[in-house]
């Protein structure tokens, strides 16, 4: 697909999000409130995934996104990184498959180079196996980082331009990590924080957002179409006037 780019022309604002992407927060909180241990959420976290992706693959979203692991997880204590790790392992193991016979496509995107092999391998072989797959495509940031993902841009544009050169958006653009998407129109973070904590930081530039105090365990399909609605309740002017789109002029 052609990278289209929200500043460089106006996109279409279709009613049903062709693009979610989801910061899934609240799950330590989820499972701290119940006397659990943190991973009984992520854990738990897991099925959300699950009934969300079946959810938007039937109301036709084309890409979900899905903020799994940041750069910035690493600062958390060992052991629930370590466990995090064999949960995105067993998860790998046990969903490609039924991803694959529902033609949906993955995508893991992020600094990979972090992983272990085993992980790297599995990774690699789940994107190769789906690769052809139409439906929808569920991309999974892991060890993604906003502000890691413009340098990594940057390094690659610049990269063959010996000297100083001038450069556009449309150059950097098709080397984000999710260069194969279009921006997101639908933004939804769960656990009710109000922030981006460096996710799609460039991608999120014209994207409507939605917070939800709903932890990410207990967000569901009904919840999903809490958000769609809201979404379709905004006036997505891209820098024009309300006036403008009223006489659907552009
Ligand atoms: C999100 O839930 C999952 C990851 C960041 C891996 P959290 O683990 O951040 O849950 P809270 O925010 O502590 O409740
Ligand atoms: C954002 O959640 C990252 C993921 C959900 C993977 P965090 O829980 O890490 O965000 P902060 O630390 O509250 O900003
Ligand atoms: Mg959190």
């Amino acid at each position: 697909m052609k990278y289209t780019s929200s500043t460089t022309a106006v996109p279409d604002t279709p009613n049903v999000p062709r693009h979610v992407a989801i910061i899934m927060d609240g799950n330590g909180r989820w499972a701290t409130k119940r006397f659990l241990p943190r991973v009984a959420g992520h854990v738990k976290g897991v099925e959300a995934v699950r009934a969300v992706v079946e959810a938007c693959a039937r109301r036709g979203v084309e890409y979900l996104t899905l903020f799994a692991f940041s750069s910035e997880n690493w600062r958390r204590p060992e052991e629930e990184v370590s466990l995090l790790m064999r949960l995105f392992v067993t998860a790998l193991d046990r969903e490609v498959s039924k991803l694959h016979a529902n033609n949906i496509r993955l995508k893991v995107v992020g600094d990979l180079s972090r992983f272990d092999a085993k992980l790297q391998t599995m990774i690699a072989s789940a994107e190769r196996r789906t690769a052809a797959n139409t439906r929808m495509t569920v991309t999974v940031c892991a060890n993604y980082g906003g502000r890691w993902d413009i340098m990594q841009a940057v390094g690659k544009m610049v990269a063959g331009h010996p000297g100083a050169a001038a450069f556009s958006e449309e150059q950097l653009a098709p080397h984000l990590a999710m260069a194969y998407a279009p921006e997101p129109d639908l933004f939804i973070r769960t656990g009710g924080e109000q922030r981006i904590s460096n996710f799609l930081m460039w991608q999120l530039a014209y994207t409507e957002l939605y917070f939800t105090d709903t932890y990410w365990p207990d967000f569901s399909a009904a919840s999903l179409d809490e958000a769609i609605a809201s979404y379709q309740h905004r006036e997505r002017r891209f820098g024009r006037t309300g006036a403008q789109l009223a006489n659907k002029t552009t």
